[in-house]
């Protein structure tokens, strides 16, 4: 193992240990890649990489590798790595079963790219429980937890051992703020004050965040170091492309006469609330900071099923304080703050006078009550700015993408319903593009069959096209028979649930048989096709389809008038 040691990087926290750097120099590199040539590759995920990124260059120092079965039972009910050190949070690679090399000591790691990033060397292979350890580190088991939902994916087995990284994952965004934990440290050495104070966030900045920052650092007296995390997050959190922008801008224009530094922490957030509030200040301090900020409900995930939060708002601080001799930084903690309007300044909520007009606007409802609608955020709430930025990233519903998925037998209508949906949108200024599944199979989808495997294929390329036209705010329309509800979900998921529109064109058999505008039943009936949908085919049937039409007892016309009705109450169409 490799490290930086003390001399070299100025150590301004209280943590007297070294960094570790796992890194290859320039002089290892090309042995190091020829002999990650020879082993078995394995790809890790997405959350996989951050978190290697993150042993690579020391920000979990004193871990150094994913973790051994020592380390991860104490881990999980006791916060601490086997030889005590404080550690909240566990950090594995999983493998299933049948993909476990069974040949050599060493394996390659690469991302979903294929390019080698690590190698490493199997040590331990243990078991291990989702369950127990939701139960431990998350103290739910919840599946509305984002965590919980996401571990049922994980492999079965978790591997650990020695670890050499070839090359740090490579970023062409934001470059100049992307720095590794010496670097932060050299840079706040360079700016010269014994206290730093660190700010983690996973949203937008807006005045809120500024008076919290502010005030931290006028509480401390030093430098404050905003180190918003931009590898995995909340799902549905705004993407952090648009995010540091708003950072940017904030540090250009608002903070005149501070000392700010602003990095990039590519960490893949657990949302665990007060074990990860203490595992945010350890990765801190590792960055250099003295004193961190834990505000209300740090790192929480929000409501679980029952509507109830998942943590106590305060329940991060109480951690914090728990710990506090051994952290090596010091919690700045802040009650909910709120904007009070007589005196035009966000102070803790519980100091506001019960008369008081005392404002807050959270997250959902930025989006949903504000940039969907085109309503301008007030300048109470946040700056100017910030509100240019999440206006232009965030377009009102109708200038959104949206996609029109048709579902339904064959012969149901549905190419017909689109059709006619086409100029009633073209007339509201929507230009559309329309996906038939008769027609993606004479390009897209040539040469695919009728069996579950191609007819999966065929939805899922349609669900791609579709949720690449959606992103780009384009209308896209779908009129495939998409007959398994598992692959619907599957295109759901491509296209974003909010921009994904399901039409179940509920016409019954008989009635298709009946009209057979394409005489392909009495060809399935004859057994002349085989695997037909609703004949010796299943047809499942969407559960809660957004738009549900009859077309037993509505014309194509009406029926696309129903629709073109939702759009426009939902606010996806010009209302002028
Ligand atoms: S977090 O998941 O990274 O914690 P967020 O970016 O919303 O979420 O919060 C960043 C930090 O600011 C956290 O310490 C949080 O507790 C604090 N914070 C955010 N909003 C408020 C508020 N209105 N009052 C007090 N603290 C807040």
């Amino acid at each position: 193992m490799h490290s930086v040691s003390n001399d070299d990087v100025k150590l301004i926290s209280a943590y007297g240990g070294d960094l570790v750097n796992l890194v290859a120099s320039e002089e290892e590199r090309p042995s190091l890649m020829e002999a990650a040539n020879q082993y078995p590759m394995f790809q890790i995920s997405d959350r996989n990489l951050c978190d290697l990124e993150l042993l690579a260059t020391g920000g979990f120092s004193p871990l150094d590798r994913f973790m051994g079965q020592a380390d991860y039972q104490r881990v999980l009910t006791e916060m601490r790595l086997s030889d005590g050190t404080l550690f909240p949070i566990p950090l594995t690679l999983t493998i299933n079963k049948e993909d476990l090399p069974t040949r050599g000591e060493w394996i390659t790691l690469c991302d979903s790219r294929n390019y080698r990033i690590a190698i490493m060397r199997l040590e331990e292979v243990f078991r291990w429980d989702p369950i127990r350890e939701a139960r431990l580190v998350l103290g739910t088991v919840d599946p509305r937890h984002p965590l919980v939902s996401e571990m049922e994916r994980w492999g079965d087995l978790c591997i650990s051992g020695e670890l050499r990284v070839l090359s740090p994952p490579k970023y062409y965004d934001f470059v100049e703020l992307r720095r590794t934990p010496a670097e932060v440290r050299g840079c706040l050495a360079k700016m010269g004050h014994e206290r730093v104070v660190a700010f983690q966030t996973r949203n937008p900045m807006h005045r809120v965040h500024e008076a919290l920052t502010k005030r931290a650092v006028e509480r401390v007296g030093g430098s404050l170091l905003i180190h918003p995390a931009v590898g995995l997050t909340k799902p549905g959190d705004v993407d952090h492309y648009t995010r540091v922008r708003v950072y940017k801008a904030l540090v250009d224009n608002y903070y005149e006469g501070y000392s700010v530094a602003l990095s990039l922490l590519p960490l893949a957030m657990r949302m665990a609330g007060p074990r990860e509030a203490l595992w945010h200040a350890i990765i801190r301090r590792n960055y250099g900071a003295t004193h961190f900020v834990v505000g209300r409900d740090h790192a929480g995930p929000g409501n679980d099923s029952a509507g109830r939060p998942f943590y106590g708002p305060y329940e991060a601080q109480q951690m914090m304080d728990q710990y506090r001799e051994e952290l090596g930084v010091e919690a700045v903690v802040f009650r909910e703050l709120v904007y009070l309007e007589e005196e035009d300044d966000y102070i803790a909520r519980e100091e506001a006078p019960a008369d008081a007009k005392a404002l807050y606007i959270s997250g959902t409802q930025v989006r949903e009550e504000y940039l969907d609608r085109g309503t301008p955020l007030p300048s109470w709430f946040t700056r100017p700015e910030t509100a240019n930025i999440l206006t232009e990233a965030h377009p009102p519903r109708n200038k959104q993408g949206i996609c029109l998925w048709f579902t339904g037998l064959s012969g149901s209508g549905k190419s017909t319903i689109a059709s006619a949906v086409v100029p009633m949108l073209l007339e509201y200024g929507r230009q559309a593009t329309v996906l038939d599944g008769d027609v993606v199979r004479t390009h897209l989808s040539k040469g695919l069959g009728f069996s579950k495997e191609d007819r999966d294929t065929n939805i899922l390329r349609i669900g791609f096209v579709a949720g690449e036209i959606a992103r780009h705010r384009g209308t896209v329309i779908c009129a495939a028979i998409s007959p398994y509800r598992s692959t619907r979900n599957e295109a759901r998921k491509m296209v974003g649930g909010e921009h994904f529109i399901e039409i179940f064109v509920d016409t019954p058999l008989e009635v298709c048989e009946q009209r057979d505008v394409k005489g392909l039943y009495a060809r399935a009936r004859r057994g002349e096709i085989k695997g037909f949908t609703g004949i010796d085919d299943p047809y499942e049937a969407p559960l809660n389809p957004e738009i549900r039409v009859n077309t037993v007892d509505r014309t194509p016309e009406e029926n696309a008038r129903l629709i073109v009705e939702y759009l426009s109450e939902r606010g996806f169409l010009n209302t002028v």
